[in-house]
């Protein structure tokens, strides 16, 4: 089986992430899968952005959490990137459901609660998946475990996934610990002998984020699951070559 091309936050290296642009670029190149991030507003809008903070990809300050959507939705979070992306304006859960599902890609929903732990961000999320009936083309995942279980009690239709950002001997058990069903490894974790646990205990393994030609191919070769690339016209191409 092919690895599957998930965008990672869209195509983020050619269009501001987590924002319409980068999503629709994603789509245009042929990405099977859109990965993005989810953090909750102070009215608890789930909207799309990567960090706790505003001032790195908008031009508001202090943190989402603080804010109500009605003070969020006049930033502008495409200006940071290039000019031509001025006015871009950040995306909430439901404006880019409502535009997925009339696309055939996966989507890939970080639940952006490892720094802070949104309460009930899990059945929130879960509502809308459910509204939009995408459950079988959403995969959910956390850096937080406890997350990644609670999202897990809520409902078994939709595939969870524990993220892991440093080495562990005990990682294939945490991810069976939480309930899921996939691991989301950081590039550097990746190994055959991770590749191969995965199989023998049937977890899927998706790799992030894999720009460099060297190992996009590298994912290939060993047959990892999936890769999230900023670059996915790239993974593409040389997904034909391989
Ligand atoms: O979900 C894969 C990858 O996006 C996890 O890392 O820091 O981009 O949330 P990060």
């Amino acid at each position: 089986m092919n690895t599957s091309i998930f965008a990672h936050r869209g195509a983020s290296h050619f269009a501001p992430e987590n924002t319409m642009p980068a999503f629709e670029l994603a789509i245009n190149v042929g990405a099977e899968g859109i990965e993005t991030d989810v953090q909750l507003t102070k009215d608890n809008i789930p909207v799309l952005i990567h960090d706790e903070t505003l001032h790195r990809t908008t031009n508001g300050s202090g943190y989402v959490k603080d804010h109500t959507y009605n003070e969020l939705k006049t930033l502008d979070a495409g200006s940071w990137f290039a000019p031509k992306y001025q006015g871009t304006s950040l995306v909430t859960l439901e404006e880019f459901l409502t535009w997925a599902q009339d696309q055939s890609i996966y989507i890939n929903i970080e639940l952006k609660n490892n720094i802070i732990d949104y309460s009930n961000i899990e059945s929130i999320v879960y509502e809308y998946i459910k509204a939009f009936n995408l459950q079988s083309r959403v995969i959910i995942s956390s850096f937080n475990p406890n997350s990644v279980k609670r999202f897990g009690k809520l409902t078994n239709e939709i595939e969870t996934a524990l993220l892991l950002s440093q080495r562990s001997r005990n990682a294939l058990s945490y991810v069976k610990q939480v309930g899921a069903s996939a691991l989301h490894a950081k590039y550097s974790l990746l190994t055959k002998k991770l590749v191969e646990d995965c199989q023998d205990q049937d977890l899927s393994l998706r790799i992030y984020t894999v720009n460099r030609p060297s190992r996009i191919m590298r994912c290939y070769k060993l047959k990892c699951d999936g890769i999230f690339t900023d670059v996915p016209h790239s993974a593409i191409e040389y997904q034909e070559l391989y």
